[in-house]
Protein backbone atom coordinates (compact mmCIF):
# COMPACT_ATOMS: atom_id res chain seq x y z
CA UNK A 1 0.00 0.00 0.00
CA UNK A 2 1.42 3.45 -0.56
CA UNK A 3 0.73 6.81 0.93
CA UNK A 4 1.72 10.26 0.28
CA UNK A 5 3.83 11.54 2.97
CA UNK A 6 2.04 13.69 6.15
CA UNK A 7 3.20 16.42 7.79
CA UNK A 8 3.65 16.03 11.34
CA UNK A 9 0.19 17.21 13.32
CA UNK A 10 1.09 18.92 16.61
CA UNK A 11 -1.85 21.39 17.49
CA UNK A 12 -3.54 19.45 20.56
CA UNK A 13 -7.02 20.32 20.04
CA UNK A 14 -8.74 23.11 22.26
CA UNK A 15 -10.13 21.84 25.62
CA UNK A 16 -8.72 18.42 25.01
CA UNK A 17 -5.15 19.31 26.67
CA UNK A 18 -3.98 15.80 27.67
CA UNK A 19 -5.03 13.81 24.26
CA UNK A 20 -2.19 13.91 21.60
CA UNK A 21 -3.41 16.14 18.24
CA UNK A 22 -6.59 14.45 16.55
CA UNK A 23 -4.82 14.82 13.32
CA UNK A 24 -2.34 12.50 14.71
CA UNK A 25 -4.95 9.88 15.99
CA UNK A 26 -6.78 9.90 12.87
CA UNK A 27 -3.20 9.25 10.51
CA UNK A 28 -2.46 6.05 13.39
CA UNK A 29 -6.04 4.64 12.84
CA UNK A 30 -4.88 3.97 9.41
CA UNK A 31 -1.60 3.09 8.98
CA UNK A 32 0.79 2.13 11.88
CA UNK A 33 3.98 3.43 9.47
CA UNK A 34 3.40 6.60 7.08
CA UNK A 35 5.45 8.40 4.79
CA UNK A 36 6.22 11.94 6.95
CA UNK A 37 7.35 14.82 5.09
CA UNK A 38 10.16 16.87 6.98
CA UNK A 39 10.99 20.19 6.84
CA UNK A 40 14.12 20.35 4.67
CA UNK A 41 12.18 17.82 2.31
CA UNK A 42 13.55 14.60 3.98
CA UNK A 43 10.84 12.16 3.37
CA UNK A 44 11.07 9.69 6.44
CA UNK A 45 8.41 8.20 8.51
CA UNK A 46 5.98 8.19 11.08
CA UNK A 47 5.67 5.19 13.36
CA UNK A 48 2.54 5.61 15.12
CA UNK A 49 1.70 1.36 16.42
CA UNK A 50 2.79 0.58 19.94
CA UNK A 51 4.05 -3.02 18.22
CA UNK A 52 6.05 -1.42 15.78
CA UNK A 53 7.51 1.64 18.23
CA UNK A 54 8.51 -0.92 20.70
CA UNK A 55 10.29 -3.17 17.15
CA UNK A 56 11.93 -0.09 16.53
CA UNK A 57 13.15 0.99 19.57
CA UNK A 58 14.61 -2.66 19.96
CA UNK A 59 16.13 -2.75 16.60
CA UNK A 60 20.19 -1.63 16.79
CA UNK A 61 20.05 -1.02 13.22
CA UNK A 62 18.43 2.07 14.18
CA UNK A 63 20.13 4.84 15.55
CA UNK A 64 19.74 7.37 18.47
CA UNK A 65 22.47 9.75 16.58
CA UNK A 66 20.76 13.20 17.01
CA UNK A 67 23.30 14.84 14.32
CA UNK A 68 22.06 11.93 11.61
CA UNK A 69 18.45 12.97 12.32
CA UNK A 70 16.39 15.13 10.74
CA UNK A 71 13.09 17.62 12.08
CA UNK A 72 9.95 17.50 11.02
CA UNK A 73 9.49 20.82 12.55
CA UNK A 74 9.25 24.07 9.82
CA UNK A 75 11.79 26.00 10.49
CA UNK A 76 14.63 23.66 11.61
CA UNK A 77 17.16 21.87 8.94
CA UNK A 78 18.75 19.43 11.41
CA UNK A 79 18.42 18.17 15.19
CA UNK A 80 20.91 19.69 17.34
CA UNK A 81 24.57 18.36 16.95
CA UNK A 82 25.55 15.81 19.98
CA UNK A 83 25.97 17.68 23.14
CA UNK A 84 30.36 16.44 23.05
CA UNK A 85 31.68 13.60 25.17
CA UNK A 86 29.11 11.61 27.70
CA UNK A 87 26.14 13.05 25.96
CA UNK A 88 25.36 9.17 25.62
CA UNK A 89 21.51 9.47 25.06
CA UNK A 90 22.40 10.10 21.49
CA UNK A 91 24.89 7.62 21.04
CA UNK A 92 24.74 3.92 19.83
CA UNK A 93 26.31 1.06 20.83
CA UNK A 94 29.37 0.26 21.80
CA UNK A 95 29.80 4.26 23.30
CA UNK A 96 26.60 3.80 24.61
CA UNK A 97 26.65 0.81 26.10
CA UNK A 98 30.35 1.68 27.59
CA UNK A 99 28.66 4.85 29.54
CA UNK A 100 24.84 2.87 30.18
CA UNK A 101 26.90 0.20 32.22
CA UNK A 102 28.81 2.56 34.37
CA UNK A 103 25.88 4.27 35.44
CA UNK A 104 23.01 1.46 35.58
CA UNK A 105 24.14 0.35 39.22
CA UNK A 106 23.99 3.67 40.68
CA UNK A 107 20.15 4.01 39.60
CA UNK A 108 18.87 0.24 40.93
CA UNK A 109 15.26 -0.05 42.18
CA UNK A 110 17.38 -0.57 45.41
CA UNK A 111 19.40 2.36 45.41
CA UNK A 112 16.28 5.07 44.44
CA UNK A 113 14.07 3.44 46.97
CA UNK A 114 16.76 4.18 49.94
CA UNK A 115 16.13 7.58 48.84
CA UNK A 116 12.24 7.68 49.40
CA UNK A 117 13.02 8.88 53.09
CA UNK A 118 14.16 12.11 51.49
CA UNK A 119 11.96 12.53 49.28
CA UNK A 120 9.44 12.13 51.68
CA UNK A 121 10.58 14.79 53.73
CA UNK A 122 11.41 17.05 50.88
CA UNK A 123 7.66 16.57 50.01
CA UNK A 124 6.19 17.29 53.13
CA UNK A 125 8.04 20.69 54.01
CA UNK A 126 6.75 21.90 50.42
CA UNK A 127 3.22 21.07 51.57
CA UNK A 128 3.87 22.51 54.76
CA UNK A 129 4.74 25.55 52.59
CA UNK A 130 1.77 25.22 50.69
CA UNK A 131 -0.58 25.13 53.68
CA UNK A 132 0.95 28.22 55.93
CA UNK A 133 1.14 30.21 52.12
CA UNK A 134 -2.94 29.08 52.04
CA UNK A 135 -4.63 29.33 48.58
CA UNK A 136 -4.50 29.87 45.47
CA UNK A 137 -0.79 28.59 44.94
CA UNK A 138 0.72 28.03 41.97
CA UNK A 139 1.33 24.44 42.10
CA UNK A 140 4.17 24.07 39.83
CA UNK A 141 6.27 26.77 41.91
CA UNK A 142 5.96 25.68 45.00
CA UNK A 143 5.68 21.37 44.46
CA UNK A 144 6.29 20.39 41.11
CA UNK A 145 9.43 21.82 40.54
CA UNK A 146 11.33 21.88 43.86
CA UNK A 147 11.05 18.84 45.09
CA UNK A 148 12.41 16.89 41.78
CA UNK A 149 14.95 19.60 41.19
CA UNK A 150 16.10 19.23 45.18
CA UNK A 151 16.44 15.66 44.58
CA UNK A 152 18.46 15.60 41.22
CA UNK A 153 20.72 17.97 42.58
CA UNK A 154 21.54 15.97 46.05
CA UNK A 155 21.95 13.08 44.10
CA UNK A 156 24.55 14.61 41.35
CA UNK A 157 26.28 17.25 43.90
CA UNK A 158 24.60 19.59 42.26
CA UNK A 159 24.58 23.31 44.60
CA UNK A 160 20.77 23.85 44.74
CA UNK A 161 21.47 27.24 45.46
CA UNK A 162 22.65 27.68 41.90
CA UNK A 163 19.58 26.67 40.60
CA UNK A 164 18.50 30.11 39.30
CA UNK A 165 21.33 29.94 36.62
CA UNK A 166 20.69 26.24 35.25
CA UNK A 167 16.87 26.08 35.30
CA UNK A 168 16.70 28.61 32.93
CA UNK A 169 19.13 26.79 30.80
CA UNK A 170 17.45 23.78 30.77
CA UNK A 171 13.83 25.06 30.13
CA UNK A 172 15.94 27.23 27.21
CA UNK A 173 17.52 24.19 25.95
CA UNK A 174 13.95 22.24 25.86
CA UNK A 175 11.62 24.56 25.08
CA UNK A 176 9.55 25.36 22.17
CA UNK A 177 11.66 26.19 19.28
CA UNK A 178 8.97 29.46 18.14
CA UNK A 179 9.92 30.89 21.48
CA UNK A 180 14.13 30.14 21.89
CA UNK A 181 16.20 30.83 18.77
CA UNK A 182 18.41 27.69 17.78
CA UNK A 183 21.04 30.34 19.18
CA UNK A 184 19.96 30.19 22.00
CA UNK A 185 19.92 26.82 22.76
CA UNK A 186 23.25 26.07 21.81
CA UNK A 187 24.09 29.42 24.65
CA UNK A 188 22.02 27.40 26.90
CA UNK A 189 23.93 23.82 26.27
CA UNK A 190 27.12 26.36 26.49
CA UNK A 191 26.52 27.31 29.63
CA UNK A 192 25.64 24.22 31.05
CA UNK A 193 28.51 22.87 30.39
CA UNK A 194 30.56 25.43 31.79
CA UNK A 195 28.58 25.36 34.79
CA UNK A 196 29.09 21.19 35.50
CA UNK A 197 32.31 21.52 33.87
CA UNK A 198 33.51 23.84 37.09
CA UNK A 199 31.46 21.46 39.40
CA UNK A 200 33.67 18.45 37.96
CA UNK A 201 37.27 19.99 38.19
CA UNK A 202 36.31 20.74 42.19
CA UNK A 203 34.77 17.80 42.78
CA UNK A 204 38.07 15.89 41.30
CA UNK A 205 40.06 17.61 43.91
CA UNK A 206 37.21 17.40 47.30
CA UNK A 207 35.31 14.73 46.44
CA UNK A 208 31.94 14.65 48.23
CA UNK A 209 29.36 12.29 49.15
CA UNK A 210 27.38 12.27 45.60
CA UNK A 211 26.99 10.68 42.52
CA UNK A 212 29.95 12.69 40.19
CA UNK A 213 32.06 12.59 43.03
CA UNK A 214 31.79 8.93 42.76
CA UNK A 215 32.52 9.01 39.15
CA UNK A 216 35.60 10.80 38.86
CA UNK A 217 37.15 7.60 41.06
CA UNK A 218 36.63 5.45 37.41
CA UNK A 219 37.64 5.62 34.13
CA UNK A 220 36.11 9.12 32.84
CA UNK A 221 37.90 12.11 31.47
CA UNK A 222 36.62 15.47 32.86
CA UNK A 223 34.75 16.36 29.69
CA UNK A 224 32.81 12.97 29.39
CA UNK A 225 32.07 13.40 33.05
CA UNK A 226 30.55 16.90 32.41
CA UNK A 227 28.43 15.52 29.46
CA UNK A 228 26.83 12.85 31.72
CA UNK A 229 26.11 15.74 34.16
CA UNK A 230 24.82 18.38 31.93
CA UNK A 231 22.72 15.11 30.43
CA UNK A 232 21.31 13.96 34.29
CA UNK A 233 20.45 17.05 35.32
CA UNK A 234 18.50 18.42 32.31
CA UNK A 235 16.64 15.05 32.08
CA UNK A 236 16.24 14.96 36.00
CA UNK A 237 14.82 18.38 36.00
CA UNK A 238 12.02 18.85 33.68
CA UNK A 239 10.49 15.85 33.08
CA UNK A 240 9.49 15.02 36.94
CA UNK A 241 8.64 18.75 37.00
CA UNK A 242 6.04 17.93 33.88
CA UNK A 243 4.45 14.84 35.32
CA UNK A 244 3.80 16.63 38.34
CA UNK A 245 2.03 19.34 37.07
CA UNK A 246 0.45 17.90 34.22
CA UNK A 247 -0.62 14.41 36.20
CA UNK A 248 -2.22 16.66 38.73
CA UNK A 249 -3.92 18.42 36.61
CA UNK A 250 -5.59 15.67 34.58
CA UNK A 251 -6.51 14.09 37.84
CA UNK A 252 -8.36 17.47 39.02
CA UNK A 253 -10.19 17.12 35.25
CA UNK A 254 -11.12 13.37 36.57
CA UNK A 255 -12.35 14.08 39.73
CA UNK A 256 -13.59 10.64 40.36
CA UNK A 257 -10.23 9.21 39.94
CA UNK A 258 -8.86 11.84 42.00
CA UNK A 259 -11.66 10.51 44.50
CA UNK A 260 -10.19 7.05 44.12
CA UNK A 261 -6.40 8.05 44.40
CA UNK A 262 -7.56 9.74 48.07
CA UNK A 263 -9.40 6.86 49.16
CA UNK A 264 -7.36 4.50 47.99
CA UNK A 265 -3.61 5.17 48.58
CA UNK A 266 -2.60 2.12 47.40
CA UNK A 267 -3.29 2.60 43.88
CA UNK A 268 -0.44 5.14 43.69
CA UNK A 269 1.14 2.31 42.13
CA UNK A 270 -0.79 2.17 38.93
CA UNK A 271 -1.86 5.44 39.04
CA UNK A 272 1.69 6.56 38.26
CA UNK A 273 2.00 4.00 35.57
CA UNK A 274 -1.57 4.99 34.05
CA UNK A 275 -0.56 8.59 34.01
CA UNK A 276 2.44 8.13 32.25
CA UNK A 277 0.86 6.36 29.60
CA UNK A 278 -2.53 8.90 29.05
CA UNK A 279 -0.51 12.04 29.43
CA UNK A 280 3.21 10.94 27.75
CA UNK A 281 5.18 14.17 28.03
CA UNK A 282 7.56 13.08 25.86
CA UNK A 283 5.41 12.40 23.07
CA UNK A 284 7.33 11.87 20.20
CA UNK A 285 10.92 9.77 19.98
CA UNK A 286 12.76 9.90 16.95
CA UNK A 287 15.50 7.16 14.95
CA UNK A 288 17.62 6.82 11.83
CA UNK A 289 17.74 3.77 9.74
CA UNK A 290 21.37 2.53 9.37
CA UNK A 291 20.90 0.06 6.43
CA UNK A 292 17.52 -0.74 4.37
CA UNK A 293 15.13 -1.89 6.70
CA UNK A 294 11.85 -3.73 5.79
CA UNK A 295 9.04 -2.62 8.25
CA UNK A 296 5.66 -3.28 8.43
CA UNK A 297 5.77 -4.27 4.69
CA UNK A 298 7.73 -1.09 4.04
CA UNK A 299 11.52 -0.32 3.01
CA UNK A 300 12.39 2.24 5.32
CA UNK A 301 15.65 3.45 3.49
CA UNK A 302 19.07 4.05 4.74
CA UNK A 303 18.88 7.31 6.44
CA UNK A 304 15.66 8.00 6.59
CA UNK A 305 14.47 9.34 10.00
CA UNK A 306 11.75 7.34 12.24
CA UNK A 307 9.33 9.60 13.91
CA UNK A 308 7.54 7.21 16.64
CA UNK A 309 4.75 8.46 17.89
CA UNK A 310 4.61 7.67 21.43
CA UNK A 311 1.79 9.76 22.57
CA UNK A 312 -0.76 7.42 20.05
CA UNK A 313 1.03 4.72 20.79
CA UNK A 314 0.13 4.67 24.26
CA UNK A 315 -3.39 5.39 23.17
CA UNK A 316 -3.03 2.22 20.39
CA UNK A 317 -6.73 0.29 20.93
CA UNK A 318 -5.04 -3.02 20.23
CA UNK A 319 -2.67 -2.56 22.93
CA UNK A 320 -5.01 -0.85 25.69
CA UNK A 321 -8.37 -1.31 25.74
CA UNK A 322 -10.25 2.02 26.18
CA UNK A 323 -6.96 3.63 25.87
CA UNK A 324 -8.40 7.01 25.65
CA UNK A 325 -9.82 6.74 29.16
CA UNK A 326 -7.74 7.51 32.08
CA UNK A 327 -8.31 4.30 35.04
CA UNK A 328 -5.90 4.72 37.52
CA UNK A 329 -6.71 1.03 38.05
CA UNK A 330 -5.68 -0.35 34.82
CA UNK A 331 -1.77 -0.73 35.63
CA UNK A 332 -0.74 -0.62 31.78
CA UNK A 333 2.46 -2.71 31.45
CA UNK A 334 4.48 -2.35 28.26
CA UNK A 335 3.42 1.48 28.50
CA UNK A 336 6.34 3.75 25.85
CA UNK A 337 5.90 6.45 28.33
CA UNK A 338 10.06 6.15 29.32
CA UNK A 339 10.68 4.73 25.85
CA UNK A 340 11.74 1.46 25.29
CA UNK A 341 15.10 -1.23 24.96
CA UNK A 342 18.69 0.19 25.53
CA UNK A 343 18.08 3.96 25.46
CA UNK A 344 15.10 3.33 28.20
CA UNK A 345 14.76 6.16 30.60
CA UNK A 346 17.77 5.59 32.95
CA UNK A 347 16.17 7.59 35.74
CA UNK A 348 12.84 5.64 35.74
CA UNK A 349 13.28 4.44 39.50
CA UNK A 350 13.76 7.41 40.90
CA UNK A 351 11.29 9.54 38.47
CA UNK A 352 8.34 6.54 40.05
CA UNK A 353 9.57 6.93 43.39
CA UNK A 354 9.16 10.87 43.54
CA UNK A 355 5.78 10.67 41.37
CA UNK A 356 4.29 7.86 44.07
CA UNK A 357 5.53 9.80 47.24
CA UNK A 358 4.63 13.02 46.21
CA UNK A 359 1.33 12.18 44.57
CA UNK A 360 0.48 10.19 47.58
CA UNK A 361 1.22 12.91 49.64
CA UNK A 362 -0.84 15.46 47.66
CA UNK A 363 -3.87 13.64 48.03
CA UNK A 364 -3.60 13.19 51.25
CA UNK A 365 -3.16 16.54 52.81
CA UNK A 366 -5.19 18.36 50.11
CA UNK A 367 -8.18 16.07 49.37
CA UNK A 368 -10.16 18.92 48.75
CA UNK A 369 -7.75 20.40 45.85
CA UNK A 370 -9.42 21.82 43.24
CA UNK A 371 -8.11 24.41 40.23
CA UNK A 372 -8.21 28.14 40.85
CA UNK A 373 -8.67 29.10 37.73
CA UNK A 374 -10.93 27.80 34.67
CA UNK A 375 -9.43 24.70 32.87
CA UNK A 376 -8.56 26.59 29.80
CA UNK A 377 -6.47 29.35 31.39
CA UNK A 378 -3.81 26.69 32.80
CA UNK A 379 -0.37 28.00 30.68
CA UNK A 380 0.68 24.41 28.76
CA UNK A 381 4.25 23.91 27.70
CA UNK A 382 5.22 23.42 24.24
CA UNK A 383 1.55 22.36 23.69
CA UNK A 384 2.62 23.30 19.47
CA UNK A 385 5.96 22.15 19.71
CA UNK A 386 5.54 17.58 19.44
CA UNK A 387 8.93 16.80 19.91
CA UNK A 388 9.56 18.84 23.14
CA UNK A 389 8.56 17.68 26.67
CA UNK A 390 4.99 18.64 27.29
CA UNK A 391 3.48 19.90 30.78
CA UNK A 392 2.06 22.70 32.68
CA UNK A 393 3.98 25.93 33.09
CA UNK A 394 1.92 27.04 35.72
CA UNK A 395 -0.94 25.39 37.58
CA UNK A 396 -2.85 27.52 39.81
CA UNK A 397 -5.09 25.56 42.43
CA UNK A 398 -6.34 25.93 45.77
CA UNK A 399 -8.15 23.72 48.46
C1 LIG B 1 8.68 11.23 34.62
C2 LIG B 1 9.89 11.56 34.35
C3 LIG B 1 10.65 11.07 33.15
C4 LIG B 1 10.24 10.77 31.88
C5 LIG B 1 8.83 10.86 31.32
C6 LIG B 1 11.41 10.34 31.14
C7 LIG B 1 11.37 9.91 29.83
C8 LIG B 1 12.47 9.38 29.15
C9 LIG B 1 12.40 8.77 27.84
C10 LIG B 1 11.16 8.62 26.98
C11 LIG B 1 13.67 8.37 27.51
C12 LIG B 1 14.09 7.61 26.23
C13 LIG B 1 14.72 8.52 25.20
C14 LIG B 1 15.03 7.80 23.90
O1 LIG B 1 14.86 6.59 23.78
O2 LIG B 1 15.46 8.47 22.94
C15 LIG B 1 14.52 8.74 28.62
C16 LIG B 1 15.89 8.53 28.66
C17 LIG B 1 16.69 8.98 29.69
N1 LIG B 1 16.29 9.54 30.89
FE1 LIG B 1 14.40 9.87 31.47
N2 LIG B 1 12.50 10.42 31.96
C18 LIG B 1 12.09 10.85 33.19
C19 LIG B 1 12.89 11.07 34.31
C20 LIG B 1 14.26 10.98 34.33
C21 LIG B 1 15.09 11.32 35.45
C22 LIG B 1 14.60 11.76 36.83
C23 LIG B 1 16.38 11.15 35.03
C24 LIG B 1 17.65 11.42 35.80
C25 LIG B 1 18.22 10.86 36.62
C26 LIG B 1 16.35 10.69 33.67
C27 LIG B 1 17.46 10.38 32.90
C28 LIG B 1 17.41 9.83 31.63
C29 LIG B 1 18.60 9.47 30.88
C30 LIG B 1 20.03 9.63 31.33
C31 LIG B 1 18.16 8.94 29.66
C32 LIG B 1 19.02 8.40 28.52
C33 LIG B 1 19.18 6.92 28.67
C34 LIG B 1 20.03 6.29 27.57
O3 LIG B 1 20.18 6.88 26.50
O4 LIG B 1 20.52 5.20 27.80
N3 LIG B 1 15.04 10.60 33.27
N4 LIG B 1 13.78 9.33 29.61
Amino acid sequence: MTHTAVELPTQRTPGCPFDPPAELTRISAESSLTPLAFSDGHEGWLATGHTLIRRVLADPRFSSRIELMHSPLPGSQRMEPPAGPGFFISMDAPEHTRYRKLLTGKFTVRRMKLLTERIERVTTEHLDAMERHGGPVDLVAAFAQPIPSIVICELLGVPYEDRQSFQDDVATLFADEDAQTRDEQYEALGALRTYVGRLVAAKRVTPTDDLLSDLTTGELTDDELTGIGVLLLAAGLDTTTNMLALGTFALLRHPDQWAALCAEPELVDSAVEELMRYLSIVPNLARVALEDIELDGHLVKAGSTVLLASSVANRDPAKFADAHTLDLRRNPVGHTGFGHGVHQCLGQQLARVEMRVAFTALAARFPGLRLAVPADEVPLRNAGNSTAIYGASALPVTW
